[in-house]
């Protein structure tokens, strides 16, 4: 019977404090996970570019990229970063005068993330508008759409087909964009409806799109939405990483794949084993 018991703690013990992070390193903020190569606070937590902040002035605490303003809403092991992304927004009174706007742009040079590809649309809102994103640093790229519209019973709920909105894919391995939002008449002839370009980049699976947006945007879902990116460790592929990076990132128990934005590479447990393949023993053995 006590034999029983202790061996079912022994069983139990490693299971139970599988820590994801490195050993005394803070694992969460808020109730966002931080994997390690990601860590918090001391240079001994995270690898190198890998460091993220805790900010506790909010409530719950808010994690952000670097020391930087880019709040991080979800890290996944997989090799991808959900972040808080600004909308770009250019609005017009109805005389046809600018009254705001903002056009955002991200740079990621030197940061070991690009903008995923599969995940990410750029879209467009307004029916007065010409939206643009230029993409550089990794690839160059130029697209956009152009929309006209004259009356809110066209705009369809749910599709975002080029009536109030418009949807492109972007290119993968991308550092940088900036946003360009353009009108042919100030939106002067759909004030009544919308008053305001909109152009940002988010994950396609969370925005759907419905007509109210042309009104009231940030009402409905603030001005910053979630875009994913994709993060790897930079510099080797799996052909020479585990011989040439001085930092091999895989534990033991893992093995390299080369990550899908083709940057890089990126580790998980071989098969047979689980948990977190960048921590030197984070592979353990399933029974
Ligand atoms: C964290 O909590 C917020 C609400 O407090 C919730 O919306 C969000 O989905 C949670 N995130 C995770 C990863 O559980
Ligand atoms: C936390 O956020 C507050 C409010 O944005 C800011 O004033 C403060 O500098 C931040 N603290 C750290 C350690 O980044
Ligand atoms: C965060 O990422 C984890 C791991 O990929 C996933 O299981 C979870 O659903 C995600 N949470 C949110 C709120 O996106
Ligand atoms: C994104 O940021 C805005 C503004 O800071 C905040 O209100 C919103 O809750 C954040 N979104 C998520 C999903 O945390
Ligand atoms: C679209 O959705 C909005 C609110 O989400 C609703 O007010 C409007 O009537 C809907 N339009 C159509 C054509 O279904
Ligand atoms: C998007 O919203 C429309 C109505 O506005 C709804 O019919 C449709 O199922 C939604 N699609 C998704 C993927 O949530
Ligand atoms: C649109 O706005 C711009 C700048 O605010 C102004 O220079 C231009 O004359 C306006 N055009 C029309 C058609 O109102
Ligand atoms: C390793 O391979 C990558 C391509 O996969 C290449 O860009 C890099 O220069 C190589 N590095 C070394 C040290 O061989
Ligand atoms: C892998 O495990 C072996 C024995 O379990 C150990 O000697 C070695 O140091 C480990 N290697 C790494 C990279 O952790």
């Amino acid at each position: 019977m006590v034999l029983l018991v202790l061996l079912q703690l022994l069983w139990l013990w490693p299971m139970a404090t599988a820590s994801t992070a490195r050993t005394g390193c803070q694992e969460k903020c808020g109730n966002i996970t931080v994997p390690y190569p990601f860590g918090i606070g001391d240079a001994n937590c995270y690898r190198k570019l890998y460091d993220v902040t805790c900010n506790h002035s909010f409530i719950p605490p808010k994690l952000f990229l670097g020391k930087g303003k880019v709040e991080v809403l979800n890290i996944s092991s997989e090799g991808q970063l959900r972040i808080n992304s600004t909308i770009g927004f250019t609005c017009y009174d109805r005389s046809g005068d600018k009254i705001s706007e903002h056009l955002s742009w991200i740079d990621l040079k030197a940061k070991p993330y690009t903008f995923s590809d599969t995940y990410n649309r750029f879209t467009a809102l307004g029916c007065d508008t010409i939206a643009t994103i230029t993409g550089s640093k990794g690839c160059d790229f130029k697209t956009g759409c152009s929309m006209l519209c004259n009356s809110i019973d066209n705009v369809i709920n749910g599709s975002c087909s080029g009536i109030g909105c418009c949807q492109t894919s972007i290119p993968k391995g991308f550092k940088k964009f900036d946003l360009e939002l353009g009108s042919n008449n100030n939106h002067t002839d759909v004030v009544d409806f919308n008053w305001c370009s909109y152009g940002f980049l988010v994950d396609h699976e969370w925005y759907n799109f419905s007509g109210a947006d042309l009104s009231l945007f940030s009402t409905r879902h603030d001005t910053q939405v979630p875009l994913v990116l994709n993060w790897a460790i930079e510099g080797f592929g799996c052909g020479n990483a585990s011989t040439s990076d001085l930092n091999y990132a895989c534990g033991n128990n893992s093995e390299c794949i080369n990550s899908p934005n083709g940057l890089g590479y990126l580790c998980r447990c071989s098969p047979g084993y689980q948990g977190n393949p960048y921590l030197k023993d984070g592979c353990q053995g399933r029974d």
